[in-house]
């Protein structure tokens, strides 16, 4: 099998697909190969919180052009995956000089099935581009060609609780993945002080019970031909059984009333209001919290996913935004590890503190950096002095 993920998160899914029990782990590019049986192919959609597919590859075989590429697609014997009366579906990703287009590639192979069940039944199997019975996956690098069987349908990343979003969320692959490369011990307090649509907070709350990936969703194999419902349904009640109490806190702020509201409902969709608590508040008048009874504040984690300042009308005020969030930091987290993912790499520098950790990731199609901030402890009393009210 084939778990696509994410530039940047290899190591963590193929550290998933270990914990998973998969075997003959590979690490590739925006993707990870293993080799496990049905139940591990159910599991892998069901659990990986970093993977955004999950392939089973039927054919691999090299092409040099067009019509090898459809004769060998029409080898491959469909109605043993689908029947004519459903519908089909097929991606196709290319690189290299064979296949320049990717859509041209997948019209060649969608007439190579088409013809095979026209040849054998005298009718066709119709195309569904956004529910089908089957979606088929044709990828081209160079010469090599892989026709695989998408078992996951719609991208991993669209768990099904976050129905409403604000402007430039992120994917719930991308705040998983986040979160597991900061290394967070799913215990401690943890703040998303500009938390938008709530994404980074939900995933972390579902991590920290131990709340499969997957819970909120249906995929495409469960419409296959070799479905198997019983183990399916076994599976499914073990992920729900190892769920496991969580007693820290998750706290969401943003200044902006619309972005609280949506947090709010996507947290409710989520299950998880008994451990997340979202408020307006601006992140330049928030403060550590102190527990009842303490001195000091006991730290934690915070991890933001600021604005980029992608509008043209935004970009001169980033730098100073992105000083005032180091500053800002520095003064009223004391004894926190900070953790800033921003698309915005020259504001980015003007934090001015320094990372001990940079991470190149890429937010759809924009190169991002993740840097972490050790934010060591310094005089409460200071810091209230320069609150500003
Ligand atoms: C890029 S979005 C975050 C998206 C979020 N990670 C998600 O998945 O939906 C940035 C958010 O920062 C919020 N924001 C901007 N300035 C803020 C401030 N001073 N205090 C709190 N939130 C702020 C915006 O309202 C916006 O919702």
């Amino acid at each position: 099998m084939v778990a696509k993920t994410l530039f940047g998160f290899e190591e963590i899914l193929a550290e998933e697909l270990r914990a998973l029990g998969a075997e003959e782990i590979e690490i590739m590019t925006r993707a990870v190969k293993y080799k496990g049986d049905k139940a591990l192919l159910y599991k892998s959609n069901l659990h990986l919180r970093t993977a955004i597919k999950i392939l089973k590859p039927l054919l691999s075989f090299n092409v040099g052009n067009e019509d090898q590429l459809y004769r060998k697609v029409k080898s491959i014997k469909w109605d043993e995956y689908f029947s004519v009366a459903e519908t089909f579906a097929i991606d196709g990703v290319t690189s290299g000089k064979v296949f320049t287009h990717s859509k041209y590639a997948a019209l060649k192979s969608k007439d190579a099935i088409v013809d095979q069940f026209r040849d054998k039944y005298g009718e066709r199997p119709s195309v569904d581009l956004d529910e089908p019975d089957l979606r088929i996956n044709i990828h081209i690098a160079g010469i090599k060609c892989t026709v695989s069987l998408d078992s996951s349908g719609s991208s991993l990343g669209k768990r099904g609780y976050k129905l409403q979003q604000v402007y430039a969320p992120l994917s719930e692959v991308m705040a998983a993945g986040m979160i597991l490369l900061s290394g967070w011990d799913k215990k401690s307090d943890f703040i998303d002080p500009m938390c938008g649509s709530g994404t980074i907070l939900i995933e972390a709350a579902l991590m920290a019970q131990n709340i499969p990936a997957g819970s909120f969703r249906h995929f495409t194999f469960e419409t296959w031909k070799d479905f198997d419902e019983e183990l399916w349904n076994k599976i499914q009640a073990a992920g729900k059984a190892q769920q496991i109490p969580f007693t820290g806190t998750l706290q969401g702020y943003d200044n902006n009333r619309k972005a609280v509201a949506i947090a709010q409902a996507n947290i409710d969709r989520a299950d998880v209001a008994d451990f997340v608590a979202v408020e307006q508040q601006d992140f330049f008048k928030s403060e550590a919290p102190v527990a009842e009874g303490e001195e000091e504040n006991k730290g934690g984690m915070i991890m933001m996913n600021p604005p980029y300042g992608e509008r043209l009308d935004e970009d001169k005020d980033m730098i100073p935004f992105y000083k005032e969030i180091g500053t800002h930091l520095k003064h009223f987290y004391n004894g926190w590890d900070a953790w800033i993912l921003s698309g915005n790499l020259q504001a980015l520098k003007f934090v001015g503190l320094r990372p001990s950790r940079k991470i190149r990731l890429y937010n759809g199609p924009l190169e991002c950096k993740m840097q972490k901030y050790e934010l060591y402890r310094g005089s409460k009393k200071a810091a209230k002095q320069k609150l500003p009210r």
